[in-house]
């Protein structure tokens, strides 16, 4: 088939492993005993362990209680980076010095182009800004086997659904909306570049079991409820926290009304609640779905499994499997929902979104509507949106309010196209930006925009809207609402309009729309795009040199980081003593600093710069021995220069908020040995130790009060601790100025492995070792 582009041909290694995965499940459902009754994310899971007898049956009372408890070590099919997060994770695969990746893989730039003009000027000012970092990627994928998706061919997401995620996979993604892969019955997690090494290396991944959240959907949707609305609900119910740990698993006779990108929509936003990950059973939509995206075989095969025998069936819970925690949402009786400002979870159903709007005196007129993105740009969004441009043009109405449309790849583009959806929408004076990100991550040169800091508001079908994501102006107020929705209100221009109640007045008289239908999928299937959007292909090429240009500002090769010592750390000093609440953003800020992401040493001057100093009040100010005041990174830096090797002292949850590894490389970079705090959020820590720093807590929390600047600090029985796999505690030995000494207890949770990373400098080191064995 050599006239399909490369990206079509290759099935074999789209093909979920599905004889291997079977086997897995036996032997799965063999160690637990019969009668064992397991969740669909239960099967997936457990059919991709390392080793399940190690993982089901260590810490989990012989297997009765593995949800949040078992360490699960994992082997996913697949990983998909994003531009920005694929710079640190490739410069930490090239440390290894593999000649290809252990798992099929892509990348996808879609994070550093700008939304502004539209895609004819947009795409090459955004190609010319990040030259460098494009050429970086595309280079290093075609050495080392990984399919790369050029700026303008879409965002991660969406391409990742069109061409990868299959029923029963399980892959890993570097950016927090990988779950909308679960839309197609795939287990996708977000995470950092440093765990999506392990997976490209062929590491086990490691991971403590979710508990399951079920949903359960009953009825059918109608009206202009839509599968936005599912999720834009089950946000306000669980709130931003609720699904911590969890994994949602939806279930239930509603499923089966449901499009596969409406599922995908579900569980993109499953992230706004926290969840580790969300996902949907194999259900009627995912065949015509499959094959309109020419997977037609793999649909075949899962069609096979999921009407087998139930011992084998991978890709539906068992029928008395039971949830940790249930949540049933009637579909016939759900309303559209609004949710915002400034955060996901709260939540309005439409009809009392007037009076809150009132109540609350948020804006009544708002500025732009944003439609498309990597949560809603699917077929069926767009054909759906269209149909209201229509009603609306044949009443003679225009939008009161600028209107932009993101399709979330070429394939999505090029169809909405053909079928003159996108002329429907320019012709009504919208703007069709690239198959981007854009507007979502702030890529938005907002032309409406109010003076910053002034109220006002906008209206996307994205998922985030936390102050100044959009447009940089923290006053802004991003209320989230489906496509269709959005698109009827920028008519009226106004936030409490409510297109199922109100009219909007013309020449002719009133006018309502009605509630529009679209089309699950294309009816003369998908357009293939430009070609110069077409992904190349998987195959390693060890000819190709890798561009990093030792002048540059943003790309920097990374140096291996240095074995521990053969001996105690003897003469650490406190580099800064924290108050409060300390996050990743705290240790290594965003904004601006994004730019810098492959660059360990530029992106490390913003380290700790958001933290509170303790014994002043201080943010960002550090005193050195001799009381010479600076910045937190100039005198890591300084100290770094002398070999002078540091801890930082800190409160509760530290490095909570993201997966983000810098916040653990750029102290190990600057001298970092230890964390030392009253309790650490759990990526984090787990982070720090793969990058060979050591994070311990307090035995008695009052010893906090003990710590000061500069103070020094030896440690006893560290160097047993990590020769033991383990075993045994620290001590800290902390030495005043005054020369006063005082013993502090510590605890830690190293496991066996990870003293292996700290012992070996990281854990990319260990890896680089085990690679040259
Ligand atoms: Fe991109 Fe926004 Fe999705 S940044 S990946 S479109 S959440």
């Amino acid at each position: 088939s050599s006239s399909l582009p490369s990206h079509r041909v290759d099935l074999a290694s789209r093909t979920p492993p599905y004889k291997k995965l079977a086997h897995k499940l036996e032997e799965v459902r063999k160690i637990l005993g019969p009668g064992r009754q397991l969740t669909l994310a239960e099967k997936i899971l457990y059919s991709h362990l390392d080793n399940p007898e190690d993982s089901l049956l260590s810490n989990t009372n012989n297997g009765r209680d593995i949800r949040g408890n078992a360490n699960l070590k994992l082997k996913p099919d697949r990983v998909a980076m994003q531009d920005a997060s694929a710079q640190m994770a490739l410069l930490q695969f090239m440390s290894c010095g593999l000649p290809s990746t252990a798992v099929p893989a892509s990348i996808h730039c879609d994070h550093m182009i700008v939304g502004q003009k539209g895609e004819q000027a947009d795409l090459p000012s955004s190609i010319a800004g990040n030259k460098e970092v494009f050429d970086f990627l595309e280079s290093a994928a075609k050495k080392y086997g990984i399919e790369f998706w050029p700026p303008g061919a879409g965002i991660i997401h969406q391409t990742v659904l069109e061409n990868y995620s299959a029923p029963g996979l399980m892959m890993l993604g570097t950016d927090s909306h990988t779950p909308n892969a679960g839309g197609l019955g795939a287990i996708a997690i977000g995470v950092g570049g440093a765990d999506a090494v392990d997976a490209l290396v062929d590491a086990p991944w490691e991971l403590k079991a979710p508990k399951i959240l079920g949903v359960e959907l009953i009825g059918e949707l109608s009206g202009w409820a839509s599968p936005k609305d599912i999720i834009l609900y089950l946000a306000g119910q669980l709130t931003v926290r609720g699904g911590t740990g969890y994994i949602i698993e939806y279930y239930g006779p509603g499923v089966q009304s449901l499009s596969c990108t409406g599922m995908a929509t579900c569980c993109n936003m499953g992230a706004e609640v926290g969840a580790t990950t969300s996902l949907f059973p194999f259900s009627p939509a995912h065949v015509p779905y499959l094959q309109a995206t020419h997977r037609g075989p793999i649909a075949e095969a899962a069609s096979k499994i999921a009407s087998g025998p139930m011992a084998q069936n991978l890709l539906r819970a068992d029928p008395e499997a039971a949830y940790d925690k249930v949540i049933r949402i009637d579909l016939s009786r759900l309303e559209p929902h609004i949710n915002g400002p400034f955060t996901p979870d709260l939540s309005t159903p439409i009809s009392k979104f007037k009076d809150i709007v009132e109540e609350k005196g948020w804006p009544k007129a708002f500025g732009a509507g944003l439609i498309g993105s990597c949560t809603n740009s699917s077929y069926q969004d767009m054909t759906r949106a269209e149909e209201v441009v229509k009603q609306a043009s044949a009443a003679g109405l225009k939008p009161k309010a600028d209107f932009f449309i993101t399709p979330g790849s070429e394939q999505i583009r090029a169809t909405l196209d053909r079928d003159q959806t996108l002329s429907t929408f320019s012709a009504a004076g919208g703007t069709v930006l690239s198959n981007a990100c854009g507007p979502c991550i702030g890529m938005w040169d907002r032309k409406d925009a109010p003076p910053k800091g002034e109220a006002n508001a906008i209206f996307t079908s994205y998922n985030r809207n936390f102050p100044g994501r959009n447009d940089g102006n923290r006053a802004t107020m991003n209320f989230l609402a489906s496509p269709e929705l959005i698109t009827a209100m920028v008519y009226s221009g106004s936030t409490t309009f409510n297109p199922a109640t109100d009219s909007i007045d013309t020449p002719n008289g009133p006018f309502k729309f009605t509630p529009p239908k679209g089309s699950d999928l294309p009816s003369a299937g998908f357009a293939e795009g430009r070609p110069e959007f077409f992904a190349t292909p998987g195959v390693p090429d060890p000819t190709v040199e890798v561009v990093v240009d030792p002048r540059s500002t943003r790309l920097a090769l990374l140096e291996p980081f240095a074995p521990f010592p053969n001996s105690e750390l003897n003469s650490l000093r406190v580099l800064y003593k924290v108050k409060g609440q300390c996050t990743t953003d705290t240790i290594s800020a965003a904004g601006p600093w994004l730019k810098y992401k492959g660059h360990l040493p530029n992106i490390s001057e913003n380290t700790l710069i958001g933290a509170v100093n303790a014994q002043t009040g201080e943010v960002n100010v550090a005193y050195d021995v001799d009381g010479t005041k600076s910045g937190i990174p100039e005198l890591a830096k300084r100290w770094k220069e002398k070999g002078q090797e540091w801890l930082v002292v800190a409160e509760h949850n530290y490095g909570e908020g993201s997966a983000r590894e810098h916040a653990a490389l750029q102290p190990r970079y600057l001298g970092g040995r230890i964390i030392l705090a009253k309790s650490f959020a759990r990526i984090h820590e787990t982070n720090l130790k793969k990058q060979g720093i050591v994070p311990l807590t307090f035995a008695n929390e009052a010893d906090y009060d003990l710590f000061e600047a500069c103070d020094e600090v030896a440690t006893r029985g560290l160097l047993d601790v990590l020769r033991s796999g383990g075993k045994g505690e620290v001590d800290l030995v902390l030495k005043k100025k005054s020369g006063e000494e005082e013993v502090i207890k510590t605890k830690h949770t190293l496991s066996e492995d990870q003293c292996g990373f700290i012992l070996a400098g990281s854990a990319l080191n260990l890896l680089a070792r085990k690679g040259k064995e």
